[in-house]
C-alpha cells in the first residue's frame, strides 16, 4: 500500500481544485497568489511539508468550489515549477495538468527597486520577464531570484 493510501492528511474535496506538488513551504504563497485569505467564504485545506515520492517533501493546497484561470496557473509556476493542478468534481480528478512557466508575468509582483518607475506614485503596471531562476523586471532590470518571489507578491 502507498503511503497516501495509508495516511490520508487532507480530506478529499467534492468539487473543487486541488493544488498538488507544491515546492515545501511555498502553501501560502500559492493562496496569495490566488488572492485567498479566508474571507471569501471557500473551503480552503493545506497541508505544508507532507511525505512525497516525488520531491522528498511537498505542499498541497485544495481550494473548495473554485477553478483557476490560466493566468492565474501561469503564476504559479513561478514558485511551484512542479505543481499539478487537478480539477475535481463530484470527488473525482477530472483534469489533471502541470503549470506551465510563462514568458512576462504582468501584475502579481512588485519591483523591489524603490527608484522604479512602477513604484511611483502613479505606478505603472509591473512587468517581469520570467528567467530559468527569477524575473527580470521589464522596466529597471532588477531581478527577483525565485526563492525572494514570496516577498514581493503584490496581494500579500
Ligand atoms: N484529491 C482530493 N479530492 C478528491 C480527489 C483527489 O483532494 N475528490 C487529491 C488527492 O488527494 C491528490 C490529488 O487530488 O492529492 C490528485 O489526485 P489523484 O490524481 O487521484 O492522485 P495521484 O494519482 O496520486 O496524483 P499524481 O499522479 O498527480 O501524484
Ligand atoms: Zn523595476
Amino acid at each position: 500500500m502507498s503511503n497516501s493510501n495509508k495516511e490520508l492528511r487532507v480530506s478529499k474535496i467534492r468539487d473543487g481544485t486541488v493544488i498538488d506538488h507544491v515546492s515545501a513551504g511555498q502553501a501560502l504563497n500559492v493562496l496569495a497568489i490566488l488572492g485567498i485569505d479566508g474571507s471569501g467564504g471557500e473551503g480552503v485545506s493545506i497541508g505544508m511539508n507532507v511525505p512525497s515520492d516525488r520531491l522528498g517533501n511537498k505542499d498541497i493546497v485544495k481550494v473548495e468550489g473554485r477553478e483557476l484561470s490560466q493566468s492565474e496557473v501561469d503564476v504559479l509556476s513561478v514558485i511551484a515549477p512542479e505543481a499539478t493542478i487537478n480539477i475535481v468534481r463530484d470527488y473525482e480528478v477530472v483534469e489533471k495538468k502541470r503549470v506551465e512557466r510563462p514568458d512576462v508575468v504582468a501584475g502579481i509582483l512588485s519591483c523591489p527597486n524603490r527608484n522604479c518607475i512602477t513604484t511611483a506614485d502613479e505606478p505603472v503596471d509591473t512587468r517581469f520577464e520570467v528567467l530559468s531562476d527569477g524575473l527580470r523586471c521589464a522596466y529597471c532590470g532588477t531581478i527577483v531570484r525565485e526563492d525572494e518571489v514570496g516577498s514581493h507578491l503584490q496581494v500579500s
